[in-house]
């Protein structure tokens, strides 16, 4: 396998999957024996069932980030951890389903699901629903020493109260990056992905600027215009706990660092209006001339 790989290249293949060269990294990390790799799912966009086999064949658990993925599907169908170790779900603020905070953890692990459900609550073994409701008893046990990290009740109505609309949420999602495509590609810009993934969850809308554009004075323009924008995202060797204890083996992250200072995300959300995304394009426009 090649062991770099060129952005123009990787932007320009299909769906901007990984291709040989991007697993390369993944592949020689795997012979030094991790103890699980972590795949982020995109901005929506499915994971490479690639990485999925290079890490069944070495044996090594692959845990799903798919905080950007409620909704996604690939060949598996709609992820939710079927065989990987888990899919971890977030429901944050951002997200395309929130709850202001917290997450799921998905598995087809029964061991797994069984310690995250009394790792979550101090590592007792019955939540107060099973405890107080009509003959639950009051005994239970403490199985392990835990973490509070249960998604609280009030914030999971509020996130249940969001499924019955999701799939009208998400589908405004996909009318407002079509939307977004259909503005700015002829102008020569692109996407991550490239091209419209029909599984994806359309978590971001992320445009990748031309080379030598000032991303700083085009998030000026949007900032002096009110409109927020974000970056997605930073590569980990690029923080300062990253950089001191996980730095990038030899074969880099070209790749990672060259979108990483060209991408900008601009607004996605399910209650932006048809004039918010033409007044979003027509900064971006501006900001480009
Ligand atoms: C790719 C990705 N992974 C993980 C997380 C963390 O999710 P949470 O804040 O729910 O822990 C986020 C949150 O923004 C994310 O974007």
């Amino acid at each position: 396998m090649a062991a770099s790989t060129d952005t123009e290249t990787f932007l320009a293949s299909p769906q901007l999957r990984a291709r040989e060269g991007d697993l390369f990294n993944i592949d020689a990390a795997l012979t030094e024996g991790l103890d699980a790799v972590v795949a982020v799912h995109f901005g929506g966009v499915a994971v490479d069932r690639r990485v999925h086999k290079l890490c069944a064949d070495a044996g090594v658990p692959l845990i799903e980030d798919a905080a950007h993925a409620l909704g996604t599907s690939d060949e598996r169908g709609l992820v939710g951890g079927h065989g990987t170790h888990a899919a971890c779900f977030s429901f944050y603020a951002t997200k395309n389903l929130t709850s202001g905070e917290g997450g799921a953890i998905a598995t087809d692990d029964a061991g797994l699901a069984a310690f995250a459900r009394s790792h979550r609550l101090h590592g007792m073994s019955a939540d107060a629903h099973a405890r107080y409701k009509p003959g639950g008893g009051t005994h239970y046990d403490m199985v392990s020493p835990g973490i509070k990290a249960n998604l609280p009740d009030l914030l999971a109505a509020l996130a249940r109260s969001q499924l019955g609309r999701f799939p009208q949420m998400q589908a405004r999602r996909r009318t407002l990056l079509r939307a977004y495509r259909a503005a700015l590609e002829p102008a020569g810009l692109t996407f991550v992905p490239r091209v419209e993934d029909p599984g994806s969850a359309d978590h971001l809308a992320v445009v990748v600027l031309p080379e030598g554009v000032d991303r700083i004075r085009v998030i000026a323009a949007f900032g002096a215009a009110a409109i927020g924008t974000s970056v997605h995202f930073r590569p980990l060797h690029r923080f300062t706990w990253f950089a001191a204890n996980a730095p990038v083996g030899p074969t880099g992250t070209r790749v990672a660092d060259e979108l990483a200072d060209r991408a900008i995300s601009l607004p996605l959300h399910p209650a932006l209006r048809d004039v918010d995304v033409d007044r979003v394009v027509e900064v971006l426009a501006e900001s480009l001339t």
